[in-house]
């Protein structure tokens, strides 16, 4: 099977997949991810193949926060490229790619409480950076915030309660499962992912994003309190 056969076949398979998930993983999530990884993996002189692949497949492993089995999301992908009669090497990339990519991940365990610059920064792949740097930045910006509420409706959060505050050094195990107001997402992950970027471009992109996200707060809070 060519490149470009194996791209539009993973590509009507997570189209397929995701039509029956409600949980906020959209097709378009998906779309924006590969599109922005491209653009990221260009300018990094990473293999676009990998790229565009593990863009497509990096969401599919999330339905281990619902159904709570941290193993499925990798075993779905592996069978998927071993449907596709991919190399075991080129597998590997890819799953060290998808398995590694969630924020989750990178929250200190429970009693190992961080501070906000203490991010483990281990050696990756360009390909892996490319990826999630995409991933972090839909998250963020106008974007981010749409996501943010979608997310809270759908699991019936309250947009902001002032007596719940954000939890900033919120660790693995509670962000897992945390019910607070969307508001609160914005102190505990998305305020964080700027100084979380590991490409220049991602940078930049992010910096812009994160005023953005910044400005959208100051106005919420004006409204909020009736100063505007
Ligand atoms: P991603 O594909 O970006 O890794 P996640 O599975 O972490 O996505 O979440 C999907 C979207 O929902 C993201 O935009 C994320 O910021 C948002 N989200 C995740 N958890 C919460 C939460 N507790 N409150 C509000 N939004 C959330
Ligand atoms: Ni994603």
């Amino acid at each position: 099977m060519d490149r470009q056969e194996i791209i539009k076949k993973t590509e009507l398979f997570i189209k397929e997949t995701l039509s029956k998930d409600s949980t906020g993983h959209d097709w378009w999530h998906i779309h924006r991810v590969r599109n922005l990884a491209k653009l990221i993996a260009r300018k990094e002189g990473a293999d676009i193949f990998v790229v565009e692949l593990a863009a497509l497949l990096h969401d599919i492993g999330d339905y281990k926060f619902f159904q709570g089995n941290e193993e499925a999301g990798e075993e779905k992908v592996r069978e998927w490229l071993s449907f596709l009669e991919i190399s075991p090497s080129l597998i590997d990339k890819i799953v060290e790619i998808t398995s590694k990519i969630s924020f989750m991940h990178t929250l200190p365990a429970k009693g190992k409480r961080s501070n906000k610059k203490n991010f483990p920064i281990p050696t990756l792949s360009k390909e892996l950076m490319a990826v999630t740097d995409a991933d972090r930045l839909d998250a963020m910006g106008a974007i981010g915030i749409a996501r943010a509420f979608t997310y809270g409706g759908f699991f019936n959060r309250p947009i902001y309660d002032p007596a719940i505050k954000p939890n900033k050094s919120i660790t693995k195990e509670e962000y897992k499962i945390t019910e607070a107001p969307s508001i609160n997402h914005f102190y505990e992950k998305l305020l964080k992912l700027k100084n979380m970027m590991y490409t220049p471009l991602g940078k930049k992109k992010a910096k812009k994003r994160h005023r953005f996200l910044k400005l959208y707060l100051k106005e919420f809070f004006k409204e909020w309190k009736g100063k505007m």
